[in-house]
């Protein structure tokens, strides 16, 4: 009896300290996860209560680009550079809640870029597709999605010229261009390797890494910081020029390019497991880590010399999702740092939206084009949809 009694007090104990075990475990989990899941879950329904009213307000032919000094809604066309934004934020959405209305509501904006294939698009056809159909594949396995990724890598790989190595970005030439190519290209490529994955076709894998190559050689300065346009002989592959078009000066560091090449050579890690990608990455991380201000969102220009310079809260969202990219990568802890740091500070309610204002976007102060005087502290497409995807990697990403 004594021993049936040892026994049962044993397995009690041994019950208690597994719980207990499993308590301090989570109690740790929970301590390193700067953001909770709470947090995250009002984000997201923040994010369908707005995005549900922007998609009221759109046609066939239009998508959400920003919002005018009057308050109301800007679209675009859906030849537009941001087009796939819209759809691919849906898809983050649905990805989070899986509400079936969003899931819905995600497919009818996604196949209203279908045009896009024969349309005369330039090498934003890898932002426009990829952040759609190539979310919308990943989530429902759609053969139609497949196909238009694959068609769509085909007509960006015939945009590459060998003599250059890299892909041509836009097809307008000023000052002197001959074949200008934007660090902004970057992003692009991975349409081009998850269309090699889809269809088997190696080809376009190689034209994805001779680009990066080629970028990784000519773009970037000893600092790790990048130029914003790199003008090429088409004829004999020379460099021409090095400007920054977006930025403040030729010299300086515009930040939405540092972003997209912080997130370009992480994603191409990732889809190559090339060490040297891994290194680039690395460099342009630590140098923003260095620059970056102790809230995480960057002046629209790293080199905008004023006290006051804008803020972009887009190249803080791109960020954002690449450091936690990377910080899976390497397991660098201070990425992961920043990242939490930047998506905390964009969680407050000097950047994201009260439901029902700011046009239905959820982020305000993002800065398009400056130079240009054009959408300057404004709610932007892009800054949406990198901000819900760093909310969902960090939402999935293992502590
Ligand atoms: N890709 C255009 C921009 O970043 O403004």
């Amino acid at each position: 009896m004594w021993k049936s009694r040892k026994g049962g007090i044993m397995k009690k104990w041994l019950i208690m300290s597994v719980w207990l075990l499993l308590c301090l475990a989570s109690c740790q989990q929970g301590e390193k996860r700067a953001i909770s899941d709470e947090q995250l879950a009002e984000v997201f329904t923040l994010a369908k209560y707005q995005y549900v009213m922007l998609d009221q307000q759109l046609t066939d032919s239009t998508m959400p680009r920003t919002v005018q000094a009057d308050g109301s809604l800007r679209t675009s066309d859906l030849n537009w550079w941001c087009s796939g934004f819209f759809p691919g934020a849906l898809w983050y959405i649905y990805e989070f809640g899986h509400s079936q209305n969003i899931s819905y509501m995600a497919m009818k904006q996604t196949q209203k870029l279908l045009p896009l294939l024969d349309m005369n698009t330039d090498h934003d056809i890898g932002f426009q597709l990829n952040c759609s159909f190539g979310n919308a594949y990943k989530l429902t396995g759609n053969d139609l999605c497949r196909e238009v990724l694959v068609e769509g890598a085909r007509k960006l790989a015939a945009r590459m010229n060998p003599t250059t190595g890299v892909i041509r970005s836009w097809d307008f030439l000023r000052k002197g261009w001959k074949y200008p190519v934007i660090i902004d290209n970057m992003m692009n490529l991975e349409l081009l390797m998850v269309g090699a994955q889809l269809s088997g076709d190696v080809e376009l894998g190689l034209v994805a890494r001779t680009h990066a190559d080629t970028t990784m050689k000519n773009h970037f300065r000893p600092d790790y910081t990048s130029y914003h346009l790199v003008n090429y002989d088409p004829e004999t592959g020379e460099v021409l020029s090095r400007e920054t078009v977006q930025g403040y000066a030729d010299e300086s560091a515009w930040s939405r390019g540092q972003a997209w090449a912080l997130y370009g050579y992480s994603m191409m890690y990732r889809e190559t497991g090339d060490e040297r990608y891994l290194a680039q990455a690395r460099g342009v991380a630590d140098m923003l880590l260095k620059r970056l201000p102790e809230d995480g969102i960057p002046a629209w220009d790293l080199d905008d010399p004023s006290a006051d310079a804008l803020r972009d809260v887009s190249a803080a969202a791109i960020m954002a999702s690449a450091f936690i990219e990377l910080s899976e990568h390497t397991g660098e802890a201070a990425y992961m740092h920043m990242a939490e740091r930047q998506l905390l500070t964009m969680m407050t309610p000097e950047y994201l939206a009260k439901p029902g204002e700011n046009g239905g976007f959820l982020l305000k102060h993002g800065v398009g084009n400056l130079p240009e005087k054009s959408e300057v502290d404004v709610p932007l497409s892009y800054a949406d949809y990198y901000f819900l995807e760093a909310l969902v990697r960090y939402w999935k990403h293992e502590v």
